[in-house]
């Protein structure tokens, strides 16, 4: 199979590398996409070197699917020429998340939506992604009314440029803006995305939005606050979660040992209970802290953590691209 890596160079595009050679993807010839700037610079791709491409030049390519993680703007303009050319698309940025004619996909909670008419299918927000892989089954068996997240998200998630900024501050030469208006290193800045007219940020926007679209449920009440942290290997969640029935701990941490790409870390009398620093290059969302919340009936507090280059971007994405093969969708 033909596969485009598009923004090959960045963050998540060298983790898209990493996991398809990982799991084997069956990629016969791949194609690594990136800007002018990286034009005909060499990637190495399980032992083979292959030569950078624009993104206009891979359509001419005609990969068989093309992982978009470029950028918004990357993705508007290129995924319908793509399509057009009877590309699919699994794109990573927010462009067409919130579509309702794109399909967002988590493919253990949603996987059954995709279907041969999908061209562009949207990989949700990182903070999102992890939180719904835990929300689903105990959506299915309780049936969730509200959730309150508040995020701490580590500096991967911007990009390249937010981990030079903290690796520069750490060595005493923080030289003004660079990913952030403020320094990171040593600091906890609550603003992730750009700030709406609600007071909410799109980073908390996306959460809620995105929440209702993967469970297909827009009766679940969420709330977020989104916050980054200077920290490298994960996102981590606390999540607050109301049920419409009540529930028995040791059911809740049964069903959640039973979800598929769930891990969970929760024993507390030896000090076990998910961090980044562990979940960092894994590709399950780990989950731990569980407790009943005993100010209110029916609801539960949990700790959330993944790697959000893996099962918050690259991952996702190739699991997806692995589903479209199972159903022979590509
Ligand atoms: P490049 O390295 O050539 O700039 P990150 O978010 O980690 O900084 O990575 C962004 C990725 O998106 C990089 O691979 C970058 O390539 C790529 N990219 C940015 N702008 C464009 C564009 N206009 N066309 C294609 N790729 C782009």
């Amino acid at each position: 199979m033909k596969v485009a890596v598009v923004g090959a160079t960045g963050l998540v595009g060298t983790e898209i590398l990493t996991v398809l050679a990982e799991r084997n993807f069956p990629v016969t010839e791949l194609i690594p996409v990136a800007s002018e700037r990286s034009k005909g610079k060499e990637i190495e791709f399980k032992g083979k070197k292959y030569k950078i491409v624009t993104p206009a030049e891979a359509i001419a390519l005609k990969p068989d699917v093309a992982l978009f993680s470029a950028g918004g703007g990357t993705s508007t303009t290129y995924a319908p020429q793509y399509a057009e050319a009877g590309i699919t698309i699994i794109d990573n940025s927010s462009a067409w998340r919130m579509d309702p004619t794109k399909k967002l996909v988590v493919p253990e909670v949603n996987g059954d939506v995709l279907s041969a008419a999908d061209k562009i299918i949207a990989n949700p927000n990182c903070s999102t992604t992890q939180m719904v892989v835990v929300l689903k089954p105990l959506h299915d068996k309780y049936k969730i009314k509200r959730v309150v997240v508040s995020t701490y998200q580590s500096v991967t998630g911007t990009g390249v440029q937010a981990v030079e900024q903290l690796m520069d501050e750490r060595a005493g030469k923080f030289d003004g803006e660079k990913a952030y208006p403020y320094q990171i290193d040593l600091n906890v800045i609550p603003h992730i995305d750009v700030f709406q007219e609600n007071g909410y940020t799109k980073e908390e926007m996306k959460m809620i939005e995105e929440t209702n679209k993967i469970l297909g449920d827009d009766s679940i009440r969420v709330t977020a606050t989104t916050v980054r942290i200077p920290v490298m290997g994960g996102h981590s969640e606390s999540v607050n979660i109301e049920f419409e029935n009540d529930f028995e701990l040791k059911d809740v941490r049964r069903v959640l040992e039973e979800q598929e790409g769930v891990v969970v870390v929760d024993d507390t009398a030896n000090l076990k209970y998910p961090m980044p620093k562990d979940a960092h290059g894994k590709d399950e969302v780990f989950v731990g802290r569980i407790r009943r919340d005993e100010s209110q009936s029916n609801t539960l507090n949990l700790w959330i953590v993944a790697d959000n280059l893996r099962k918050g971007a690259a991952t996702n994405a190739v699991q997806v691209a692995e589903l479209l093969v199972k159903k022979g969708l590509i």
